[in-house]
């Protein structure tokens, strides 16, 4: 396998790594054992920071600009996605999904019209490539 394919790979399990450290450091605070979250916590974002390596490394990170209009399409994508994925949750009757997918989408929203907000704050409008 190329190295470059290998980054890819282990981009994305680094990548799934942080979102399951995450969640396990979230168990760990729920079941009160608060010394294990925390360190959970930050063993997600030790993995935070060998995605972000390799995403680097991958060319995935341009300037500032270029990474926000990047970020905006992603954002965009995102909600357009929740927004199907909860219709199919819904009619599937898997109500916690359902509800999830309808948070995150707002999330995602939000996550839109920030980056909006701080693209503005570049000077250049949005259409100015
Ligand atoms: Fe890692
Ligand atoms: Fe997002």
């Amino acid at each position: 396998m190329q190295t470059v394919e290998i980054m890819e790979k282990t981009f994305d399990s680094e990548a799934n790594d942080i979102a399951l450290y995450l969640a396990m450091s979230r168990q760990a605070e729920n079941e009160g054992h608060y010394e294990i979250a925390s360190y959970l916590l930050n063993v997600a974002v030790d993995e935070a920071h060998h995605a972000a390596e390799f995403a680097a490394l991958l060319g995935k990170v341009r300037d500032t600009r270029t990474n926000l209009l990047n970020m905006l399409a992603n954002e965009v994508k995102a909600e357009k996605d929740k927004k199907e994925a909860s219709k199919i949750a819904f009619t599937e009757g898997n109500e916690e999904a359902f509800q999830f997918f309808e948070k995150s989408m707002h999330d995602e929203r939000r996550h839109k019209a920030g980056i909006i907000k701080v693209l503005s704050k570049l000077g250049k409008g949005l259409n100015q490539e």
